[in-house]
């Protein structure tokens, strides 16, 4: 299939890029860029084992487009530093290109180290490039794709369920189907790459937490104000940070890379660390 007109312009654009960032020593890592965002969610049926349960996750990687190869791997280091139980990730691993950062993404992805496992879906990104390969990548990354799956994490005779979407821009989400295969005991955590569909996910009732990507934070955060102008499909409505829709919280983490050009202002690069909290045992306290 011929690549359309726009993405070998965007192809080329990333191309250039990356030559500039070299050029100007941007590949080197550096922490204190990339803010550890730490959140709190209290989920009413969680029970007191799964209290402090840490899910680290990692959304909008967007490999190659200013987030280099060395930057994945100190982000992991860092991640890896805080001991989470759980790592979810919430799709757009790359911008335009895939086959130049396959073997790197896999390398770096491989050095995730959970207690129990390390959960994604896909999003726009990695559809348009190609959702086959970005599966395979995942796979040989010991990364578990949970699109459109339910991924149930056991404690004695309790459970907590980690549920995947697949990209909904794409038209990819079956959540009809997916929220049949969810046990009925135990909460639900939803992870998908679209924050708006958080709408959607609440009204079932089924899910205490929607974790999401997708907006980048909107890329320009007004100061005091805490809250961006910038909004595009499916990130219009819930476009950064922590939001109450129905009985659900819906969090939208501004992530880690960005599309196209390096614009983030008063908005860095996020890596969202969330403890749960058991109600039982906050009401004890
Ligand atoms: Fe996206």
């Amino acid at each position: 299939m011929k690549t359309p007109k726009a993405m070998v312009l965007r192809q080329q654009l990333q191309h250039f890029m990356t030559l500039y960032r070299n050029k100007l020593g941007l590949n080197k890592f550096t922490a204190h860029k990339f803010e550890l965002k730490h959140l709190q969610v209290c989920l009413k049926s969680l029970d007191p084992i799964f209290h402090d349960y840490t899910i680290i996750q990692l959304t909008d990687i967007h490999l190659g487009q200013w987030i280099t190869p060395n930057h994945l791997k100190g982000i992991i280091e860092l991640v890896n530093q805080e001991k989470p139980d759980l790592i979810a990730l919430t799709g757009d691993y790359v911008s335009y290109l895939i086959d130049q950062y396959e073997a790197d993404l896999t390398n770096c992805l491989k050095n995730l180290n959970p207690l129990d496992a390390s959960l994604a879906v896909l999003g726009n990104h990695d559809h348009w490039l190609g959702a086959k390969k970005m599966r395979s990548i995942l796979k040989n990354s010991g990364v578990i794709d949970i699109s459109n799956e339910v991924y149930t994490i056991h404690r004695e005779n309790t459970c907590l369920h980690v549920v995947g979407l697949d990209s909904v821009m794409l038209n990819k989400d079956q959540l009809d189907n997916v929220i049949n295969k969810i046990p009925v005991e135990g909460p639900a955590i939803l992870i998908v790459h679209e924050p708006d569909f958080a709408d959607i996910s609440s009204s079932t009732g089924r899910f205490s937490l929607q974790l999401s990507g997708h907006s980048h934070g909107g890329q320009f955060i007004i100061p005091f104000w805490n809250n961006t102008i910038i909004k595009g499909p499916y990130f219009k409505k819930y476009p950064l940070g922590k939001y109450k829709v129905g009985d659900m919280i819906q969090y939208t983490s501004r992530g880690l890379g960005t599309n196209v050009f390096w614009f983030r202002i008063n908005c860095p690069p996020e890596i969202t660390i969330i403890k749960l909290k058991s109600a039982e045992y906050e009401d004890e306290s």
